[in-house]
C-alpha cells in the first residue's frame, strides 16, 4: 500500500509582520547568536523559547575543535529549560542564524539532531509547540508542531 506524508507551514516574507509576542522572541534570538562560540563554522544560530510561565530561555550554539562536541543553539536552549524549567512547557522556539555557511535565502531548518530532541519535548510535555525559523533575507517559516519537522521521528 502507497502512502504520502505531507507538512504544512506558514512563510511570511518578513519576520517583522509576526505579532508583537513572536517579534521578541525573534529580538531576543538575533541579540543571543552574538554569543554564538563558532570559530569554525563562522555561523552564529541563536534560539529562543517562550516557556509556558512567561520565562524565555535563551541559546546559542558552541563549538569545540574536536567538531561532534559542539552543541545546536537550539539544543543549548532546550536543554537549559529541561534543566531549569522542568515543569513549563515550551510554547514557541524561534531560531535564527547569521554567516556564510548557506544562503540568506535557504530557510534556517534545524538539523536532524535538534529535531528529534524537538519532537521529543514535545512528546514529554504531551502538549505542540511553535516553530519559527528566521532566514537571513528576514522571511519567517513557522510550524505549528514540531512533529511536522521530522516525520517518523525514531521512537515516536
Ligand atoms: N547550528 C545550529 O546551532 N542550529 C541549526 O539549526 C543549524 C546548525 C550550528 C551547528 C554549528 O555550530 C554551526 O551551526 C554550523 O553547522
Amino acid at each position: 500500500m502507497e502512502k504520502k506524508i505531507s507538512i504544512e507551514y506558514t512563510q511570511l516574507t518578513d519576520w517583522k509582520e509576526l505579532n508583537e509576542a513572536d517579534q521578541k522572541l525573534v529580538v531576543a534570538a538575533e541579540n543571543i547568536l552574538k554569543s554564538a562560540y563558532a570559530p569554525y563554522s563562522k555561523f552564529s544560530v541563536g534560539a529562543s523559547l517562550l516557556l509556558s510561565n512567561g520565562e524565555i530561555v535563551l541559546g546559542s550554539n558552541q563549538e569545540n575543535i574536536a567538531y561532534p562536541s559542539g552543541l545546536c543553539a537550539e539544543r543549548v536552549a532546550l536543554f537549559y529549560a529541561g534543566s531549569n524549567f522542568p515543569n513549563e512547557t515550551v510554547e514557541t522556539l524561534c531560531v535564527i542564524a547569521k554567516g556564510d555557511l548557506v544562503d540568506i535565502d535557504t530557510i534556517l531548518s534545524p538539523c536532524g539532531g535538534c529535531r528529534q530532541v524537538m519532537v521529543e519535548t514535545e512528546m514529554r510535555q504531551q502538549k505542540a509547540y511553535r516553530v519559527i525559523m528566521v532566514s537571513q533575507n528576514g522571511s519567517a517559516t513557522i510550524f505549528n508542531s514540531a512533529t511536522q519537522l521530522l516525520p517518523l521521528a525514531f521512537g515516536v
